[in-house]
């Protein structure tokens, strides 16, 4: 059995909800990056789209688990502005040397996933092996929802 880490930032929960869901799929570990700098209320997060659209780095709490013990780590963000939250382009360029085979995903209202999964590779310096999305429509069908959560994780199981 492959050992897979999956590594998520979450504002307000969409992408913690998707990270857990894929782990219970996948037998995964899960790590969730901590943004030191405040997001929450209505100023932070004008401030936090911002830091994200100008691609700025933040400052996040160190993480327990080396993405060198595992097969496979995907790595999941919110969208801001457009963008990958500052907390996930911050864990990818801190990680860089150290991350093998990763795969990525999204939550967001509409972004398209092929973009995002674009920018993660620039930050990474390699491709994910898979992508997905899943946006504000997707995260509120629940049947859609399962049944996309069912199908990636089938994806990250053959693909490894
Ligand atoms: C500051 C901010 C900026 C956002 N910008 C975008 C955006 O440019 N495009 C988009 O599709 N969604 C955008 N969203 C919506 C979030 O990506 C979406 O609600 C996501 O699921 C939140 O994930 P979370 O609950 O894990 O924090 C933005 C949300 C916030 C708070």
């Amino acid at each position: 059995m492959p050992k897979i880490l999956i590594v998520f930032y979450s504002r307000t929960g969409n992408t913690a909800r998707v990270a857990l869901d894929l782990a219970s799929h996948l037998d995964a570990d899960i790590e969730e990056i901590i943004d030191k700098k405040k997001r929450t209320g209505l100023f932070s997060s004008i401030t936090g789209g911002r830091d994200a659209m100008k691609q700025k780095l933040t400052d996040i709490a160190p993480m327990t688990k080396n993405p060198t013990g595992y097969d496979l780590v995907i790595i999941g963000s919110p969208i801001w502005g457009g963008n990958l939250s500052p907390a996930v382009r911050t864990y990818l360029s801190q990680c860089q040397s150290l991350l093998g085979k990763f795969a990525f995903f999204i939550t967001s209202s509409d972004t398209d996933p092929a973009s995002a999964a674009q920018m993660a590779a620039q930050v990474a310096g390699k491709d994910p092996v898979a992508f997905t999305g899943f946006n504000k429509q997707e995260l509120a069908a629940k049947l859609a929802y399962e049944e996309k959560i069912a199908l990636f994780a089938d994806q990250i199981k053959h693909g490894i």
